[in-house]
């Protein structure tokens, strides 16, 4: 067995090498997006240096958007797709405005860390950690006033609410030219077709009855809004330059190599981004070695054990960009739906059959589109980075699944329990608006024991 899983392990290692995603590096000065051509890369064709313009590079109608009736806000995205300029450039803005007491519910940027500033108002913020080892999804929070900036980590849950009596408004970098945005209520209940209620009924605890309700309410309307007001575009293009300048310095992805390899030491009382490396002389066969995924995890109430293998198992993938899991499912066993903010994953059946699916982030006005598929013993399927996905055994007997990460420490958000079960919880009010249900429904909700299959 221990033999057919490293063969897995390394054709799964060579395929993904190629797929490790990001932002593209620029090799010249811009590379303005062409949008006549009809040629697909990942990002967007340059246009002809000739042909280039101010233009290219300019946007003026950052104005006060008009907040949503149900949640009292708005979000004005200046990405690509506003300013052809930023193709290849690794950055991108937002304007949010809150209506009293607007929520900007918790949603996620996949590829993107967001830096904010609040220029009106007062903002009650939080981000929620990854799934930490035994201690679960830590909620930090913070009341922001006028002139205050807060950063968001790239890929972790996130939200912002006005819980004064006057309008807000803030400006937001973010660190990607087309960050994308997954709105957690409407991805995971009102994605188009519906996730199967067995998934979600077993992610969130409770009965189907509810997921359908959930998903016959949530899906309300996030469209993005602009209008045109020059003194206001004067004023805001100030602080995108000042939030260019300081989310450059942000710009968070694995380290790359430099040499062949840079082992952890975790001894060092220095903290780097990953660890720093030990001594290449002191460097054995066993700083790439890890034992024991032959033996299945014992499943949980949700029917599932995830074994992770990466950096904390084998301080050898230091800076390599990449991991691995063996995921075990007893019968109707649910890996339930979650994101890996950093990385890329690929999965392959060693054993069973699983449905599988993930939701892609909000496509404007058209909601978000889950793609499923059902895996057989020996196939092979890919989730991208950052975007929700889930994995679960609709057969009668035990199911195993190898998946190959692009990361060295990929986390892990387990979207039910970061929401539902973040230490301190997430505010009611939060989550009750964001949810549409009211705040008892939350409170039971928060009351339950979330349980987490990841080691
Ligand atoms: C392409 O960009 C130009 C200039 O920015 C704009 O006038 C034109 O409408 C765009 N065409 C399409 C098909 O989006
Ligand atoms: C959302 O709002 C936009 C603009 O206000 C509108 O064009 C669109 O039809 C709406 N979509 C839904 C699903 O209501
Ligand atoms: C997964 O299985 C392993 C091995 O049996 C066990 O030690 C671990 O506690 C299990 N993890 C969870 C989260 O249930």
């Amino acid at each position: 067995m221990a033999a057919k899983i490293l063969l897995i392990a390394l054709l799964a290692l060579a395929s993904s090498h190629a797929i490790m995603a990001s932002d593209p590096s620029q090799l010249q000065d811009f590379c303005v997006a062409d949008n006549k051509s009809n040629v697909f890369v990942n990002g967007l064709v340059c246009k002809n240096m000739m042909d280039v313009k101010a233009e290219d590079f300019f946007f003026g109608g950052l104005n006060p958007g008009n907040p949503s009736a149900k949640l009292g806000s708005v979000v004005n995205l200046v990405n690509v797709d506003k300013i052809p300029g930023l193709n290849t450039l690794g950055i991108s803005l937002a304007r949010i405005d809150f209506a009293p007491f607007g929520l900007n519910p918790p949603h996620i940027h996949p590829r993107g860390t967001e830096i904010l500033t609040v220029l009106e108002g007062e903002l009650y913020v939080g981000f929620v950690t990854s799934n930490i080892n035994g201690v679960g999804n830590k909620l930090f929070t913070k009341v922001l006033k006028k002139g205050d900036v807060f950063v968001f980590p790239q890929g972790l849950i996130h939200f912002q609410f006005n819980k004064g009596h006057a309008n807000a408004v803030a400006i937001a970098g973010l660190s990607s030219q087309n960050p994308g945005v997954i709105t957690i209520a409407n991805a995971v209940f009102g994605s188009k077709p519906p996730i199967s209620d067995d998934v979600l009924a077993k992610a969130f605890q409770v009965d189907q009855k509810t997921v359908d309700w959930l998903q016959a309410h949530v899906g309300y309307n996030s469209s993005y809004e602009t209008y045109i007001d020059i003194l206001m575009a004067a004023k805001i293009l100030l602080l995108v330059l000042l939030a260019l300048a300081s989310s450059h310095a942000i710009m968070a992805s694995d380290p790359s190599q430099l040499q062949d390899f840079c082992v952890a030491d975790k001894d060092s009382k220095v903290l780097v981004n990953g660890f720093v490396c030990k001594n290449p002389m002191d460097v054995k066969a066993e700083d790439f070695f890890a034992s024991g995924l032959d033996m299945p995890g014992n499943t949980n109430k949700l029917g599932s054990n995830v074994t992770a293998v990466n950096i904390n198992k084998i301080a050898g993938l230091n800076t390599l960009g990449i991991s691995l899991a063996r995921i075990d499912f007893a019968p109707f066993g649910l890996n339930p739906p979650h994101t890996h903010p950093r990385a890329t994953e690929i999965l392959t059946v060693l054993e069973g059959e699983l449905y599988v699916g993930f939701v892609t982030s909000n496509i404007n006005g058209g909601g978000n589109k889950l793609f499923t598929k059902i895996l057989k013993k020996g196939d092979v399927f890919v989730f991208p980075e950052g975007l929700i996905h889930f994995q679960m055994n609709k057969g009668h007997t035990n199911a195993v699944a190898i998946a190959a990460l692009s990361s060295q420490n990929p986390g892990v958000v387990t979207i039910a329990n970061a929401v539902f079960g973040s230490r301190p919880p997430i505010s009611d009010d939060v989550l009750a608006k964001a949810f549409q249900v009211d705040k008892k429904t939350v409170d039971w909700l928060q009351a339950q024991f979330w349980m987490d299959n990841n080691n």
